[in-house]
């Protein structure tokens, strides 16, 4: 048999083979078994030397033709099995959207958020600072420093949790005033959000945890004015145009004055409803001047500095803000509650 024969059948036989390759792994053995050190072709190479010296260079050129075919083929044989795989992979990780899902629920705000950030809001627009104190707080800063003295009845066990003979969970932020107070110069102007604690039976319009926020303000010629002004600001900014204040004679051991205040019931623009039985006004806080005492207390020179606080019920405001008609609703984290706030 000549070398082109020889040549011809082994590039028949690799076609033949070729076509059954189906992987990188039968594709190489096929590389292996005809150019490889024992391969047919190299074996043809080898047998080159029984041929007359005349006959060689004729037939080595034939050899390293195939020898390039044959590489062609096996490369472009590997490019099509690396195509083949690669949309056999795509096949298999095909995402189908049109398949329903399950969609994770969204949580929303509670109701006192809602309230909290937006009241942040309008006191930071004002020029307040936000600080936070702690719900463990020591008898002197609820008490004693807010000028309720040992057997004043607010520190009754009835509402108050003790801790122990000096800590106790807070029963108004009011301690911030000192902590404050203390800790600053005026002039100051902050308020402090947060979670207060009484030991009240819990019905529709009470808790025995519950939200207040806190007011502060110290500084030159602070005037009874200027808690107006503000609170009436607040009034606005939370209800929307035409809600305002009245104020109402009260007492706070920590004021003085101590006021009572009610806004514009927002229910009925003051006309007179339900929600606030008929008198027009809804009372969302209380406030007043800084007890000159408790400003000495506190390091603050009461002849030189004035200033007023206010302390305003978040719960109160939430329930009147959505109509929230039980306190409770608000502590139970039903979700078919929670989710009406989104
Ligand atoms: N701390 C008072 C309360 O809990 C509210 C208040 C705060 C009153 C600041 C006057 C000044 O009822």
């Amino acid at each position: 048999m000549g070398m082109k024969e020889r040549i011809a059948e082994i590039h028949e036989a690799m076609l033949r083979e070729l076509a059954g390759t189906d992987e990188m792994k039968s594709l190489e053995a096929l590389r292996v078994k005809v150019l490889g050190k024992k391969g047919d072709l190299t074996a043809l190479l080898r047998s080159m030397g029984q041929l007359s010296p005349e006959e060689r260079p004729a037939a080595g050129a034939l050899i390293n033709e195939e020898r390039e075919r044959i590489t062609a083929l096996l490369e472009e044989r590997a490019q099509t099995l690396k195509e083949m795989a690669r949309k056999e992979a795509l096949k298999r990780e095909t995402i189908d959207v049109t398949e329903p899902v399950t969609m994770p629920a969204i949580g929303s705000e509670h109701p006192v958020t809602l309230v909290m950030n937006e009241m942040i809001d309008c006191f930071t627009g004002m020029g307040f600072e936000v600080v936070e104190g702690p719900e463990v707080e020591l008898d002197h800063y609820n008490f004693e420093l807010m000028n309720i003295p040992k057997n004043h009845p607010a520190r009754d066990a009835q509402d108050t949790f003790y801790v122990d003979d000096n800590i106790v969970l807070r029963t108004h932020t009011s301690p911030m005033q000192a902590r404050t107070m203390l800790t600053r110069k005026p002039p100051i102007r902050v308020i402090c959000p947060g979670r207060v604690f009484r030991a009240d039976e819990v019905d529709a319009t009470h808790s025995p945890v519950f939200h207040q926020m806190e007011g502060l303000v110290i500084d030159k010629d602070v005037t009874m004015a200027d808690l107006r002004g503000t609170l009436n600001a607040f009034a606005e900014y939370v209800y929307g145009k035409g809600i305002t204040t009245r104020f109402r004679p009260s007492f706070f051991p920590f004021t003085e004055p101590s006021t009572e205040v009610d806004l514009t019931c927002a229910a009925c623009h003051g006309k007179g409803c339900r929600v606030c039985k008929g008198t027009g006004w809804i009372e969302v806080l209380g406030g007043g001047m800084v007890n000159p005492k408790v400003l000495e207390m506190c390091g603050i020179d009461s002849s030189v500095y004035s200033g007023f606080a206010f302390g305003i019920g978040l719960e109160r405001i939430a329930m009147q803000r959505y109509g929230i008609p039980d306190m409770r609703l608000m502590y139970e984290g039903d979700v078919r509650f929670l989710g009406q706030f989104r």
